[in-house]
């Protein structure tokens, strides 16, 4: 399951399920929301929220959600607002998609019931509305569009274009191979999808292979801009309470006020992405969140040729590029790993490699 925490930060709760309908659980914290829940809420949740604060820290990524599941096989639940529910797609830390018909378009789309819905707060709700203003206006053909955000029943929504195919995250458990060519073809294609996202002001910030859907044609479609924050202007923005998912996490990311989140924050998550693809698993996967945050903050990326031998020497500095763990050293845009992935995709010299080359050759000038 993914660790995105678009809602956890807001909630700043845990949400295991406990008994108690409408009524609020010990221990309660005062940025909740409304907890008189509606009898689909009832039934989406079954029950009240075990709220904990993290035994670790406050960080996000150790704030599981609780998640919405309806029952399609009952009418009252399968309605739901002006959608029918036809299938569930799957889920995650911030909630459930399903496979929906959106009755007065009649179209299909794709619907997320957000994760602790009825106890989100109003400030989470606030942001999340803005949030989604900016993924709906967001036209391109590698980004999922919002369609509709709202409430129903006290469950947070929002629908979005349905795409059919499979999540990388599915093709990557399904053991499918990718050759260094065809990842670096998927990867300069979602680059190209945050270079427009970028220049609209907004990261993405949990890019991941489960919000990278891939369709029948092999076109990857990123989703999910949820956590997106505006740029509001600078290049960079504040680490305060949001969060990704710490195997795909920049460094800058994994710490809570300490660092400014910036493209290059998302470039990282591109690099750990074709890293998977290529080396069939990411830089740093933990036993634990906790384990996988203290890696990504102390440990060392081991080159992905350890896994992947015949993987080509540009490819592998182009990723390592995109993984240092101080940002400045990053490529600082996503069009700048765009360029270098074609470079590398048209058989010329990678700017990555060729800096190597460099500071090899300075460093033999200088013995
Ligand atoms: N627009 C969409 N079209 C088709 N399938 C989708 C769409 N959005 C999500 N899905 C499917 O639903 C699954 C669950 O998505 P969801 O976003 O809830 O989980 P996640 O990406 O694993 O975690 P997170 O909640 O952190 O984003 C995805 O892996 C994907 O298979
Ligand atoms: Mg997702």
């Amino acid at each position: 399951m993914g660790h995105g925490n678009l809602a956890r930060g807001a909630w700043g709760v845990t949400g295991t399920r406990a008994p108690l309908p409408g009524v609020a659980s010990a221990g309660e914290s005062t940025e909740i929301g409304p907890c008189e829940r509606s009898p689909l809420a009832e039934l989406a949740f079954g029950e009240t929220a075990d709220r904990r604060e993290p035994a670790r820290s406050r960080h996000l990524a150790f704030m599981p959600a609780d998640t919405p599941l309806l029952d399609l096989k009952d009418p009252d639940q399968r309605h739901f607002g002006g959608y029918e529910l036809l299938e569930l797609l799957g889920s995650g830390g911030t909630g459930t998609v399903y496979r929906a018909r959106q009755a007065a378009l009649d179209r299909e789309v794709a619907l997320k019931l957000l994760a602790a819905g009825p106890w989100a707060s109003r400030e989470f709700i606030r942001r999340f509305e803005h949030e989604a203003r900016y993924a709906a206006r967001m036209e391109h053909p590698n980004i999922v569009t919002v369609y509709d955000v709202g409430c129903h029943e006290e469950i947070h929504f929002y629908s979005m274009r349905l795409v059919r195919g499979r999540s990388l995250s599915a093709r990557l458990r399904s053991g499918e191979h990718f050759s260094p060519e065809a990842a670096a073809r998927l990867v300069r294609t979602v680059a190209g999808a945050l270079e427009y996202a970028h220049g609209m002001g907004v990261l993405h910030l949990d890019l991941k292979p489960s919000n990278v859907l891939v369709d029948a044609n092999g076109v990857p479609h990123v989703s999910d801009f949820g956590l997106a924050r505006q740029l509001q202007g600078t290049p960079v923005i504040d680490n305060d309470e949001l969060s990704g998912t710490p195997t795909y996490m920049a460094p800058e990311q994994a710490v809570v006020h300490a660092y400014k989140l910036s493209a290059a924050t998302d470039v990282w998550a591109l690099g750990a992405i074709l890293y998977e693809l290529v080396a069939g698993r990411p830089p740093f996967r933990g036993d634990s969140v906790g384990e996988t945050l203290d890696m990504v903050l102390e440990g060392h990326v081991r080159e992905p040729s350890r896994f992947a031998p015949a993987l080509p020497r540009d490819l592998e500095a182009i990723i390592c590029k995109c993984l240092y763990k101080d940002a400045v050293q990053r490529y600082q845009t996503a069009r700048a790993l765009h360029e270098d992935l074609t470079r590398f995709l048209e058989g010329r010299l990678v700017h990555a490699r060729r800096l190597n080359l460099l500071q090899r050759g300075l460093h033999w000038m200088l013995r």
